[in-house]
């Protein structure tokens, strides 16, 4: 607990959860390439980096960025974490969704300086997360595992530790497939539903206390019944997820029928400009392509998360 813990990327997710490192009582520093967003976190006691290279003065890093490229670069870019000529940092919990090919890069270039990489991708959005409902798939050393564990329960009271190397990106990969999948399988019916004459907000609430319901089926339901899209995840990083599937299934030879489908419709909804709101706004595709115009039910209805 005395570790020293430094955190790079508060967007969306790594906000929340660098805010509960640092509610928790983790001695954290926060560096964001838009300072601005990390300034807040100094009111719970974190501090606020100018530099990456500060954060090397840390035993433990965590990242929580976009893609690949955006991991390399604040890792071992010009100006990146490995720029510091002493790293005390021992060991790297990236979280981000990025590919296995990137993570084993990643892994080589840390073990080059003898740090050591646990890689540690999420399920959940800062809802979940603010929830205390997020969870962590690890996968690395096991040693490294068992480390970072006290700081891992620290924002989420959930980790699984799935093998050596890279397995964690794979777990990561086919969750967030299943996602696109389903998501997109909930607007189609939901859509076909009221087309039929049936409330998205009863249809749903059937569907929620079925046995087909799921956390992810409440959690969405307001915004599919009251049009509510403000952003959890946005329809390019989900386009990214997809593609990870569809190169994944493609390197291992598993057809992928319902992934290329979905990659499609999230392309489709970027296209038409659908880029700032949530990816949810999916059903309002399928209700263009059904020639419906969607409005908000103003039903109150619960998320699963309060
Ligand atoms: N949102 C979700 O529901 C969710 C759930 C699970 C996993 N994920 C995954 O978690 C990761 C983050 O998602 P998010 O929703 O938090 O995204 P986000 O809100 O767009 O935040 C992205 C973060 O990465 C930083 N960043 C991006 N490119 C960078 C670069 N080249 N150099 C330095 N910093 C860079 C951004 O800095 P700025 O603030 O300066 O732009 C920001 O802090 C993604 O891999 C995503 O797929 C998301």
């Amino acid at each position: 607990m005395t570790r020293k813990i430094g955190w790079i990327g508060v967007g969306r997710m790594g906000y929340a959860m660098a805010e509960r490192l640092a509610r928790s009582g983790a001695d954290v520093t926060v560096w964001n390439r838009t300072r601005e967003k990390a300034e807040p976190l100094a009111a719970h006691g974190a501090k606020i980096a100018g530099h990456l290279a500060e954060l090397a003065a840390c035993d433990i890093v965590f990242v929580m960025v976009s893609a690949w490229k955006d991991v390399r670069e604040v890792i071992g870019g010009s100006q990146g974490l490995l720029s510091a000529p002493d790293a005390r940092t021992k060991l790297v919990i990236e979280c981000s969704s990025i590919s296995l090919e990137g993570s084993a890069e990643l892994r080589e270039m840390l073990r080059a300086r003898g740090i050591e990489l646990l890689a540690a991708p999420v399920s959940g959005n800062a809802k979940v997360i603010k929830a205390g409902r997020l969870s962590f798939v690890c996968s690395g050393p096991r040693a490294a595992y068992d480390a970072a564990l006290p700081f891992l329960k620290m924002i989420a009271p959930s980790a699984s530790y799935v093998g050596d190397g890279e397995l964690a990106r794979i777990v990561k990969i086919c969750h967030n497939v299943f996602l696109g999948v389903v998501t997109q399988s909930l607007a189609e019916i939901t859509v076909l539903a009221q087309k039929a004459g049936v409330p998205r907000h009863a249809f749903l609430e059937f569907m929620n206390q079925s046995v087909m319901g799921s956390t992810f089926s409440r959690y969405k339901t307001p915004a599919f019944v009251n049009l509510d899209f403000k952003v959890t995840f946005t329809p390019k990083l989900l386009r990214k997820d997809l593609d990870l599937g569809l190169d994944a299934g493609k390197r291992f030879d598993v057809p992928m029928p319902l992934a290329a489908t979905t990659r499609d419709l999230v392309q489709t909804m970027i296209g038409n400009g659908m880029t700032e709101e949530d990816f949810a706004q999916l059903l309002l595709l399928q209700a263009q392509a059904s020639g419906m115009t969607l409005a908000p039910e103003n039903v109150p209805v619960d998320d699963g998360l309060s």
